[in-house]
């Protein structure tokens, strides 16, 4: 640099004030800190990362199932990434959310680690089916029954996956964050729950290990989405606990796919469709992977709840009724739509 291009320009006047940028935008960068116990969580996310890839999967044969119980297994894992797999995206958006309101930076950071581990979440889906069916979820050729109910199913639980992620879309940046954190809160709960039933059910390695580590990052999302409510609670509005007490019966109405079996409200589905998700779960189950039974299930999902409902009680919120596991709770008036529901795992 010759000692020309050093000459500062200093404006006769003085500088010129940069354009205000509208909000919200990404811009200016900045990196305030408001709760440095989500920077120690995003620390530690850091150091948890594991690589599905490095999973002991020469151990899953397909040779050590029946083709039912391969085609069960495949299926449940299609069931699994109408959740898991729009966990990526869904945390994509929220944390460009994030950005565009300014959250703290340990907000934005956390929800980046939620999306780098939900998206080993979806690659486990994506590795089991790619070893046991390839072509699965949906781009192969039924030929048996028991095969053509399989892929329908898959497509009509996608049918309503896409209705999810467009309510998703058009609704979360009308959301507060701790409307939209309640409804991640809910979700988190639930998949913690899942993926211990399911370590504590299975009776395959590969699966064993899958569970266990899936459900390591579970807890933490959880404990993410409690530090930011802690924060966020204490202002929130009247208007605020009435949506998200809709948003609880939403949220347990759309998770019950998974963790138990889908209530009659806002699923879009043929009247065959729960039959034969019994006998392809079944199939599944008597494959090993890990899935409790029906009672067992519910019995989880109403002690998922019931800690739900103590969370959210300690800041008045109230909880919905949930007839179906014989909780009871404020009736949820109208039906429930796609916008209504945010929950991911
Ligand atoms: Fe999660
Ligand atoms: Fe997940």
């Amino acid at each position: 640099m010759s000692d020309s291009d050093r000459e500062l320009v200093v404006p006769e006047g003085g500088f010129w004030p940069a354009p205000e940028i509208p909000q919200p935008n990404i811009y200016p960068m900045e990196w305030h800190v408001d709760t440095p116990r989500l920077a120690e969580i995003y620390e530690k996310s850091k150091r948890a990362v594991w690589n599905p890839a490095d999973l002991p999967w020469d151990g899953l044969d397909p040779e050590e199932f029946t083709d039912e119980q391969r085609l069960g297994i495949m299926y449940w894992f299609s069931v699994l990434a109408n959740f898991d797999s729009s966990g990526p995206a869904v945390f994509a958006r929220a944390t460009i959310h994030a950005f565009e309101k300014h959250e703290e930076d340990p907000v934005r950071k956390c929800f980046f680690s939620i999306t780098r581990d939900e998206m080993n979440h979806e690659e486990c889906c994506q590795r089991t089916i790619g070893r046991l069916w390839p072509g699965g979820p949906l781009d192969w050729k039924p030929t048996t029954d028991l095969e053509k109910a399989a892929h329908n199913n898959i497509g009509w639980l996608y049918h309503n996956g896409g209705r999810y992620w467009s309510g998703y879309n058009t609704s979360v940046g009308r959301h507060s964050l701790a409307v939209l954190f309640t409804s991640f809160m809910m979700g988190e709960v639930a998949a913690s729950t899942l993926f211990r039933m399911m370590a504590s059910g299975t009776t395959h390695p590969v699966f064993q290990d899958m569970f266990q580590r899936i459900g390591r990052d579970e807890s933490r999302h959880l404990q993410i989405c409690m530090t930011i409510l802690e924060n966020e609670w204490p202002g929130l509005n009247e208007v605020d606990k009435k949506q998200i007490t809709k948003q609880l019966r939403a949220g347990f109405v759309f998770l019950s796919m998974i963790l138990w079996e889908p209530p009659s409200q806002f699923w879009d589905l043929p009247p065959y469709f729960l039959a034969n998700h019994r006998v392809l779960v079944e199939y599944a189950r008597e494959g090993g992977l890990g899935v409790l039974s029906y009672e067992e299930q519910a019995e989880n999902w109403r002690v998922a709840m019931a800690k739900v409902r103590a969370i959210v009680g300690r800041w008045g919120i109230e909880f919905p009724a949930i007839p179906e596991l014989d909780i009871d709770g404020v009736e949820v008036s109208g039906d429930i739509a796609a916008e209504d529901i945010i929950p991911v795992f």
